[in-house]
């Protein structure tokens, strides 16, 4: 069968004026219908550009795709004419961003913003374009949808603005929705109610879902599948079970070690990864983590590791992999004790 989408070795670079930011270098994986997929990775890993793409949101100049293949239900979005994304973006694909005040428009009513995406793309009149907002303002749980329609962006409070944007994203019942660290600028109460929301409504509309966070611990209570990147490389990537039980790749165990109480981490002290992030414009020859990495070999500095199986479904990109195994120290990062612990 076809899985719903299909990256194949995808390749992102944005041409600057101090040199080429080698944004995505060559990432790939597949997604069946219904599945959720997370992305994790710190800041600057590529995580958003790679979605950009599937969207063809990429601003060209300065950026450009310089390989690859997205499948979408067998098609190559990487293939399609500005005039060609009409059907797909916003109606096949659709995308929430981290903030919603840089994707709601300021001036415009949020009634009307969101009767616009389904009178462009499912084509309903405009009173058929209102109930529909109202459905599905009040499917997000946004109290007197009615008569919110008539409020604007700014009235609405952080956490209810992002209801709005999930409203928008749903409106014209997607089939693959994109959360781009829709949760990182909310509190935690709320955080919790919108993985909630997100976790409901794919359930009742049989929506795929891919959520890019750094936070670990969100990606464990929505997804069952995670892509770790690192310097716009995949570097583990397979079930969310083993990786959070037995994480291969040094970064992978570097990220779960910070998160306390993981089973990397049974002690209450907070490590983090040493050292600082690749810059993307002098990415190594090898491996991108290699500077980083407590178990650095030459080779890592000189060839690029491909993914490699670990397990079922399970792969990681290291040259290392037994020594790692052998010996998950973590020789390399730093660690001190978590605030506030009360262990001795
Ligand atoms: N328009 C652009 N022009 C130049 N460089 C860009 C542009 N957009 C992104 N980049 C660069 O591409 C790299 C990947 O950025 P990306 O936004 O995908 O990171 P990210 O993993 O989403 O990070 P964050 O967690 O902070 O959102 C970064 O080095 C970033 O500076
Ligand atoms: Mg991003």
């Amino acid at each position: 069968m076809t899985p719903l989408l299909d990256v194949q070795q995808v390749e992102v670079a944005f041409y600057t004026k101090d040199g080429v930011v080698r944004a995505v270098n060559g990432i790939s994986y597949t997604l069946e219908k219904g599945d959720t997929l997370g992305i994790v990775g710190e800041s600057g890993s590529g995580k958003s550009v790679s979605l950009l793409a599937m969207l063809g949101l990429i601003p060209t100049p300065p950026g450009k795709i310089m390989g690859g293949k997205i499948l979408y239900e067998g098609k190559d979005l990487l293939q399609l004419k500005r005039d060609q994304w009409s059907g797909i973006r916003g109606k096949q694909i659709a995308m929430i961003f981290q903030d919603p005040m840089t994707s709601l428009n300021p001036v415009m009513t949020i009634g009307n913003q969101i009767d616009e995406a389904t009178i462009v793309n499912l084509g309903l009149t405009s009173k058929q374009a209102r109930q529909r907002t109202v459905e599905v303002l009040t499917q997000v749980g946004i109290p007197r949808a009615a008569e919110r329609c008539n409020d604007f962006p700014h009235q609405f409070s952080g956490g209810m603005r992002q209801r709005v944007m999930i409203a928008m994203g749903i409106s014209c019942n997607p089939q693959l929705l994109i959360a781009d660290e829709p949760t990182t600028a909310l509190d935690v109460t709320i955080q919790a109610q919108i993985i909630e929301l997100v976790k409901r409504l794919q359930k009742q509309m049989g929506m795929t879902v891919i959520w890019v966070t750094h936070d670990l611990g969100v990606v464990a209570r929505l997804t069952k599948k995670i892509i770790v990147m690192y310097g716009g490389s995949i570097m583990e990537s397979g079930p969310i079970k083993p990786i959070y039980a037995r994480p291969k790749h040094p970064y992978t165990i570097g990220l779960l070690a910070s998160v306390p109480g993981a089973t990397i981490n049974r002690s209450d002290e907070l490590h983090y990864i040493g050292g600082n992030p690749p810059d993307m414009i002098r990415l190594p020859a090898g491996c991108a983590f290699a500077p980083r990495c407590a178990y650095q070999t030459e080779q890592c500095l000189r060839e690029k590791p491909g993914l490699i199986e670990v397990g079922k479904d399970h792969t990681a990109a290291c040259w290392n992999l037994k020594t790692v195994e052998q010996n998950p120290v973590l020789a390399k990062s730093e660690s001190r004790r978590a605030a506030g612990s009360q262990r001795g």
